[in-house]
């Protein structure tokens, strides 16, 4: 058994990102809503308690909070942004709105540290915060000391070290705060004493004994994509439950060169049921005369739940639905009701008369880079696990205008070669996605001594951390050179090969 840390959610989006700053550091942790009582969390054993942030302010009517008991087990707790206001507001302090002009502070904040609390023993006297607040901390209860501070914060950070309790008005979890990531170590290993047992692999074991226990004699079905998350969700369902796991791969004919081939190959390997379905006539017809993007999308997406519904239908009844859901994909669905970019991959529109049981996310609070360590545990080839973003209605979207046979072929062959020439390429910084996409533009040419009026390929590397914004990557021109030589030269239809030098926003990663 790992030792264990419960993060108790106020709501927000910060306790998956406070779970996954702890799990960096070795240690276990789960994550558990505010309305836990006190006896379910301390069943947990925990060698210590993180109250999380959230929108709320402590002194409002319904107020989310934990059973004061909580603070005086004497287990050490941190209470971060909101969980600090309620452990002060629980233990007798006082917790005030702050006047809009004096302690109410966002975004980088200089904030100064006492290297006499363990939380702050290893760093510089100084340093930046991210401060995200409305309320602030007036009177500090019975047993606490200030321990950092800022021009208008006088008690940014405090601490009753004899009860082990620590509270931070900044976010240590978000990496705007300097050292952020060391606070959280020391309040793990120096205030819980944590012994740093925990690997991914122990989340791979858990994760395929909790899908065991789920699932009993049941089956399950999954819609394979081809990217890492329904891969990883895959093989771990397929270590628990194996041949009662059926895997769907839809091939819409959007794929790039011998993906299909390299998929159906690799999961024909393990021991669940894999059908791949070959629709890609049905996906082309589909999009014949189709040039309105949004247009262009629907249609994959209806005719991807039409070909799944179908073949799922003939696997007979399935106990649950299986989803490669990771977290990001949990904040995006919350935060925007459902942002358009992934409707593709929600088969959560399928047809009702597909009844299930229940629905299995096993990936659903981990980060993308867990995902693919995770990946790795569970001995995925690094080419699943390291793959680049793909979009749902694949090459569709890097074709601007109409999809026919014939530009699917071209942009199928311009995009293999310049990703064969990228890969090859040993930079300090490997752009993180990079591809090539066909536009709509023909133009005039000369090749050998005839004239040709031909397509123009466009070339696409971008830098980010997150996809929400991205930086065009600046490759060295011998890459481009030989990139645009080759498609000019072996993709019959190309005659002009363009480097986007957009940045997003104004432009997305995708062109359509
Ligand atoms: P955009 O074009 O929105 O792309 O700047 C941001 C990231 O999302 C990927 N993308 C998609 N992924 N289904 C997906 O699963 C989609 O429909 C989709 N559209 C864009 C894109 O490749 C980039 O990494």
């Amino acid at each position: 058994m790992n030792q264990i840390v419960v993060v108790i959610d106020f709501g927000g989006q910060y306790a998956q990102l406070i779970a996954r700053k702890i799990r960096e550091c070795h240690v276990y942790c789960e994550v558990l809503p505010w309305e836990s009582s006190r006896e379910e969390i301390l069943k947990k054993d925990p060698i210590g308690i993180v109250l999380s942030g959230g929108p709320s302010s402590v002194y409002e009517a319904g107020a989310p909070t934990v059973d004061p008991a909580l603070l005086k087990a004497g287990i050490p707790a941190l209470g971060i942004c909101y969980g600090c206001q309620l452990m002060v507001h629980l233990l007798g302090g006082g917790v005030m709105p702050a006047a809009a002009d004096t302690a109410r502070e966002y975004g980088r904040t200089k904030t100064r540290y006492d290297g006499t609390c363990p939380l702050f023993s290893q760093l510089p006297a100084e340093g930046i915060s991210w401060m995200s607040h409305g309320d602030y901390v007036k009177t500090l209860p019975e047993g606490f000391r200030v321990t950092a501070t800022t021009e208008h914060c006088p008690n940014a950070g405090i601490a009753d070290p004899v009860r082990k309790l620590y509270a931070l008005q900044f976010h240590p979890e978000v990496r705007h705060t300097e050292d952020g990531q060391e606070m959280i170590r020391r309040f793990l290993f120096d205030i819980c004493g944590a012994a740093g047992d925990w690997a991914m692999e122990d989340f791979a074991r858990r994760s395929i004994c909790q899908i065991r226990e789920t699932v009993g004699e049941g089956s399950v079905l999954l819609a394979l994509s081809g990217g890492v998350d329904s891969a990883v969700a895959a093989v771990l369902i397929e270590r628990a439950i194996g041949k009662r796991l059926h895997c769907i791969y839809v091939d819409h004919g959007l794929m790039r060169k011998h993906e299909s081939e390299e998929i159906e190959t690799y999961y024909s390997t393990l021991s669940m049921d894999f059908r791949r379905v070959d629709a890609g006539d049905l996906f082309l017809a589909d999009l014949m005369g189709v040039t309105e993007p949004e247009e262009k999308r629907k249609r994959i997406g209806a005719d991807f739940v039409k070909v799944f519904a179908k073949e799922a239908a003939s696997i007979g009844a399935v106990d649950y639905l299986a989803q490669g859901t990771i977290y990001p994909d949990v904040i995006e669905s919350g935060a925007s009701g459902g942002h358009v970019i992934k409707s593709h991959h929600n088969v959560g529109g399928l047809p009702k008369e597909i009844g299930f049981r229940g629905v299995l996310e096993p990936l659903r609070v981990l980060f993308k880079d867990e995902v693919r360590a995770l990946g790795r545990e569970l001995g995925l080839p690094e080419r699943i696990v390291s793959r680049q973003p793909f979009p749902g209605p694949g090459l569709a979207v890097r074709i601007v205008g109409e999809v026919t046979g014939e530009k699917l072929r071209m942009v199928r062959e311009a995009d293999a070669i310049f990703r064969e020439v990228m890969d090859r390429q040993d930079m300090t910084r490997k752009p993180d996605q990079y591809f090539a996409a066909l536009t709509n533009m023909r133009s005039v040419g000369v090749m050998g001594d005839e004239r040709s009026y031909l397509y123009t390929v466009a070339l696409r590397a971008v830098c980010t951390e997150d996809f929400m914004t991205a930086d065009f990557a600046r490759i060295p021109y011998e890459v481009l050179e030989e990139a645009s030589r080759r498609i000019v030269n072996e993709v019959s239809g190309v005659n002009r090969v363009m480097y986007d030098i957009t940045s997003k926003p104004p432009a997305t990663v995708e062109y359509e």
